[in-house]
């Protein structure tokens, strides 16, 4: 074998042993899990405020659902919404009422197998104002012998305090009631001095809200068997008030009128001429009907006329 002849042998002998190395195998093509992505891009305030609500903005990538978290400190997690789409990108949590002094607020997002947390947001307590409004007093005036409901609103307040209070700075009434009830009931006396006004004050929680100048009405009980010009149906009679004279007419079997004595020009006391069936002022000649109307002036207002109610069938009262 000459040296050609060698080198070509030794050749294909290493080709040989190359190709017999060599094994023929199917590789299977490897899938690639897409990359996923959760995150928190904003939570909105940066505070936990109690009763406020919180904003949180995330960003996801191949991820279909999210549940949302929440904790207090260190408690256990607690989902507040489950299965929610993970495009809309954003929810608001309604925050606790009640957050201990220092406590901590936590969020956590998870979907997909992956989460994330928004971990120890201060939490800040609120204190809420205390208010209180008087909205409206039945009736609107104060009648001796009645009652006085006052309808108020508070927030924020336990207790509060309603007094009753005269002109003269004397108290009628004091109580403390339970806020929540809105409202409460004064009785009233059996008189007032005349001109006398009332006020209603609600205090609570270092506030108030009060009512003043409360006009207050008497009552003139009238047994119509006491006067006999009442009797009859038009009868007209004058009874005697600390307000001065009242004139009565019997309009029918259950009404009264009660007109005031007094002229309306200048406050004259005025007289009932029975044969012209009016009224007639002594002071400047202004007459008026029976009815109280102007027939003369000078006055050019007619006279004042008081409520006048049954109660059966020979009383009135007249609150004056
Ligand atoms: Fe009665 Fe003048 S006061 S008319």
């Amino acid at each position: 074998m000459n040296r050609k002849e060698y080198l070509i042998s030794q050749f294909s002998g290493a080709v040989s042993l190359l190709l017999l190395g060599c094994k023929h195998e199917y590789i299977a093509p490897k899938l690639i899990e897409p990359i996923k992505k959760l995150i928190f891009t904003q939570v909105i305030p940066e505070k936990a405020i109690e009763g406020s609500t919180l904003q949180i903005y995330w960003e996801t990538e191949n991820i279909d659902s999210l549940t949302i978290y929440d904790r207090v400190n260190n408690s256990d997690w607690q989902p507040i919404a489950n299965n929610l789409d993970s495009s809309i990108g954003n929810f608001e949590i309604k925050l606790p009422t009640n957050f201990d002094p220092n406590s901590t607020y936590s969020v956590k997002i998870s979907g997909g197998g992956i989460e994330a947390i928004k971990a120890n947001i201060m939490t800040e307590k609120v204190t809420l104002s205390p208010f209180i409004e008087i909205i409206k007093i039945e009736p609107a005036e104060a009648i001796a012998e009645d009652k006085l409901i006052i309808f108020f609103k508070t927030d924020n307040i336990q207790n509060v305090l309603v007094e009753l209070k005269n002109s003269k700075g004397d108290f009628l009434d004091v109580k403390t009631i339970d806020a929540k009830t809105g409202q409460f009931e004064f009785n009233l006396p059996n008189k007032f001095d005349l001109d006398e006004t009332l006020s209603i004050i609600i205090s609570g929680n270092s506030i108030f809200d009060l009512i003043e100048n409360i006009p207050t009405f008497n009552i003139l009980k009238i047994n119509t068997n006491d006067y006999s010009e009442l009797a009859s149906i038009n009868g007209i009679q004058k009874v005697i008030s600390p307000r001065g004279d009242i004139w009565l007419k019997r309009e029918s079997a259950i009404e009264m009128k009660a007109f005031s004595g007094q002229c309306t020009h200048s406050g004259c006391g005025i007289d009932y001429m029975k044969a012209d069936n009016n009224f007639n002022c002594p002071c400047h000649g202004s007459k008026f009907s029976a009815d109280g109307a102007v027939i003369n002036g000078p006055a050019n207002l007619p006279l004042n006329q008081f409520r006048c109610i049954q109660v059966s069938a020979e009383e009135f009262k007249v609150i004056y």
